[in-house]
Formats: structure tokens, C-alpha cells, sequence
């Protein structure tokens, strides 16, 4: 039997005069699953979540959810619960009257609002503030008012845009802790809006990155940082190490490349998934932090199956958990990522280090013209 999705999106696309901000945008969300929408600020993010929602149309492309196209359908046909980045509660209702209201719009009895209010409020761990006022709250507490909000009417869909934007960063992740913990006690299906990479890692089942209204990868957390489908995908979650250089050889898999200017250069190996390429060619390579390893000059991982080079430490950031080191390797500068308790007084900078990484950590794409 073929598989049955809560929401399906079929080549969407959606322009604004000339500007083409969402484009063959293809995807289907399984019931119970927490998706991120991840891109930078502008990629069309909400406007694909307010299409889904119901306040816009897409120009072409079907929209589908739990097996019914809802092209053209009103917003409140849909059976969603929305949060945005703003606080958007009533200002003169009290809690209470703010998380009753989609359940009052329904016509539900006075005696089951009042009992599933309270246990939305205890969902969301604000029983006490039932009778305040938004004002009286905090920017957190009014953020959980507003999921509560959303929950209430117990939709088939719940779509977050940005909620944790305006918080600070511990609340932040309070909140994140929370959502987490929201979706896993509900099951609801839902779409989590996010220009913060770390966001999306922890609390998805499956990412969707975007840039400029495109697609660039649907994968698991874990795919999207070690199988990144793009450039663009790799550097836009986590950090990473870029040099520019030129393939040198060909060996099966395995690739010889030059790293850095032609004073500096130094040799690398690769094992770059995906693309092919042909020797000569100008690359960007990339390694993340804490893929590299420091071993005292001299020493080295030799026989094994890492690639080394000769550096010299510049700077070191202790950052509590870990330190950070840059590490000067030919022309090129090299975050390398250290324990700190491993590496506790062993650096000192200007000091000689071999720098050791696995060919197979390294990712190689295509050069831009420059
Ligand atoms: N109503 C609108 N009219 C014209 N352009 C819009 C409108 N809404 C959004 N845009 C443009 O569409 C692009 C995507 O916007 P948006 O979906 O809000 O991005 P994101 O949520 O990812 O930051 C931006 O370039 C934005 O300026
Ligand atoms: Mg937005």
C-alpha cells in the first residue's frame, strides 16, 4: 500500500513580482514527524510556512494535508495550531481567555474548556498564570502561553515560526528543551521555522535547509552535517575549516590536493564523497574543528590511516569545555578543537604541533570562480 503523509508539498512555488521566493519545492512529512525549515534570513521560509498555514496560495505546485488538497482552503479549515516570533497574544485577556479562544471560536461547552485549558497549562507548566494578563509575564512564559495556545484545540498540525527568536539565550534553550519535550508527550506533527542551525539539530526528526526560495537538502540532523548535499549545506551548520586548493592526483576514491598559495602550499589527502573530479581542478576544502587532532612535533598517527601536517600554534581560546586552537599550517590558518582536560598545559603558542586528520573527514566541492 502506498505510504500516506500528513502533509505534502508537490513542486510549490511562490513568487512576489519578479522575485521567485520559494521554487519546486517538493516534500512529504510523516505523521508525528518534527521538521525544520533551516536557511538564512530572506530564503523563503515563512513564506512556505504560511502557505502550508493556509495565509497565502501558492502560485503553482499542490499542497496536500492528511491526504486532502488544500489549494485555495481558509486558513481555519485547516486544523493547524500556529505560533510566531512574536508574542502574539491578546493583550486584554488573560491567560486563561487567550488559550479558551480558538476553543470558543469552536463552540466547545463552557465545562471542557475550562478542563482542557488547565491541562494545556500544566503541559506547558504555567497552571499559576492562568489569571494574569500578557504583560505581567515574562518574554518566556509568554511564548509558552502561545504554544499552549496552539495546542489547545489538539490540531493535526503545529507550525512554529522563529518562536525562540526573541529570547534570550538561556531562555532560549529552556524553551528548546521544552518544545522537545512538548512533541514527544503530544506526537504532534510539526514544522519548526529556524535560521539557527543548533535549533534545528536538536529538536528535528529531519532538516530541510534552504537558501534563496531552493531546496538544498532534506536529510536527518545527522546527514545534514556528515553527508552535507552542498557547500552551502556544510558551512551553514557547524564550523568549518575552508582553504582553496587544486586537485594534484587521482587515486580511486582517494584524492591528492594542495592546500593554500603557491609560497604555502601544502599537501592533503581526501576521500570527498558525491562529486567527481578531475586532476588540475580548483577546489574548496573544508575540515571541521574538532575533526582535527594535535600531537607534539615529531610524533605523529604515521602508519595509520591519518593524513598529517607541520604547524605551529598562533592563539589559543580556552572556552571552557574545549580550547580552541589556530594553528598556522603553510599559508593557511587551521581551527583545531581540543579537550580541554586532555590538552590541559600541554600548548603553548608558538609552539611546533603536527596537525593529523582522516582523509575521510575532509570535504572537497567543486571551486568557485573568484
Ligand atoms: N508579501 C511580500 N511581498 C513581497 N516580497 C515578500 C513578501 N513576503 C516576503 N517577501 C520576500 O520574500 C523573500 C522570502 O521571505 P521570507 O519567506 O519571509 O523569508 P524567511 O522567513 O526565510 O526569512 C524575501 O526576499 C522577502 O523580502
Ligand atoms: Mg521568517
Amino acid at each position: 500500500m502506498a505510504k500516506t503523509y500528513d502533509v505534502e508539498l508537490h513542486s510549490i512555488r511562490k513568487t512576489f513580482g519578479s522575485n521567485v521566493v520559494v521554487d519546486n519545492f517538493d516534500l512529504q512529512i510523516e505523521q508525528g514527524e518534527c521538521i525544520s525549515f533551516l536557511g538564512p534570513s530572506g530564503c523563503g521560509k515563512t513564506t512556505t510556512l504560511n502557505m502550508i498555514a493556509g495565509f497565502l496560495d501558492p502560485d503553482q505546485g499542490e499542497l496536500i494535508i492528511k491526504g486532502k488538497r488544500m489549494n485555495g482552503v481558509a486558513a481555519n479549515k485547516r486544523d493547524l495550531g500556529m505560533v510566531f516570533q512574536t508574542y502574539s497574544l491578546f493583550p486584554h485577556m488573560t491567560v486563561a481567555n487567550n488559550v479558551a479562544y480558538g476553543l470558543k471560536l469552536r463552540k466547545v461547552p463552557k465545562a471542557e474548556i475550562q478542563s482542557r485549558v488547565r491541562r494545556v497549562l500544566e503541559l506547558v507548566k504555567l497552571p499559576h498564570v492562568a489569571d494574569r494578563y500578557p504583560k505581567q509575564l515574562s518574554g518566556g512564559q509568554r511564548q509558552r502561553i502561545a504554544i499552549a495556545r496552539a495546542l489547545v484545540t489538539e490540531p493535526s498540525l503545529l507550525l512554529l515560526d522563529e518562536p525562540l527568536s526573541n529570547l534570550d539565550a538561556k531562555l532560549r534553550e529552556e524553551l528548546r528543551d521544552e518544545l522537545k519535550r512538548l512533541h514527544q508527550e503530544t506526537g504532534v506533527t510539526t514544522i519548526f521555522v529556524t535560521h539557527d542551525q543548533e535549533e534545528a539539530l536538536y529538536l528535528s526528526d529531519r532538516i530541510v535547509v534552504l537558501d534563496h526560495g531552493k531546496v538544498e537538502q532534506i536529510g536527518t540532523p545527522w546527514d545534514i552535517y556528515n553527508e552535507p548535499a552542498s557547500e552551502f549545506v556544510h558551512t551553514f551548520i557547524g564550523k568549518s575549516n575552508r582553504m582553496q586548493g587544486k586537485v594534484t592526483g587521482i587515486q580511486g576514491t582517494r584524492l591528492a590536493l594542495s592546500a593554500g598559495d603557491a609560497g604555502g602550499a601544502f599537501e592533503l589527502q581526501a576521500s570527498p564523497r558525491g562529486s567527481s573530479f578531475a586532476a588540475g581542478q580548483r577546489v574548496s576544502i573544508y575540515i571541521r574543528p574538532e575533526k582535527l587532532m594535535l600531537a607534539p612535533d615529531g610524533e605523529s598517527a604515521s602508519g595509520s590511516r591519518y593524513a598529517c601536517a607541520q604547524g605551529r600554534v598562533r592563539q589559543l581560546s580556552f572556552l571552557g569545555a574545549f580550547v580552541e586552537c589556530e594553528v598556522a599550517v603553510g599559508s593557511e590558518s587551521l581551527t583545531v578543537r581540543v579537550q580541554s582536560a586532555a590538552q590541559q598545559g600541554r600548548l603553548e603558542t608558538g609552539q611546533a604541533v603536527t596537525v593529523c586528520w582522516n582523509p575521510d573527514d575532509v570535504f572537497v566541492f567543486p571551486g568557485k570562480e573568484r
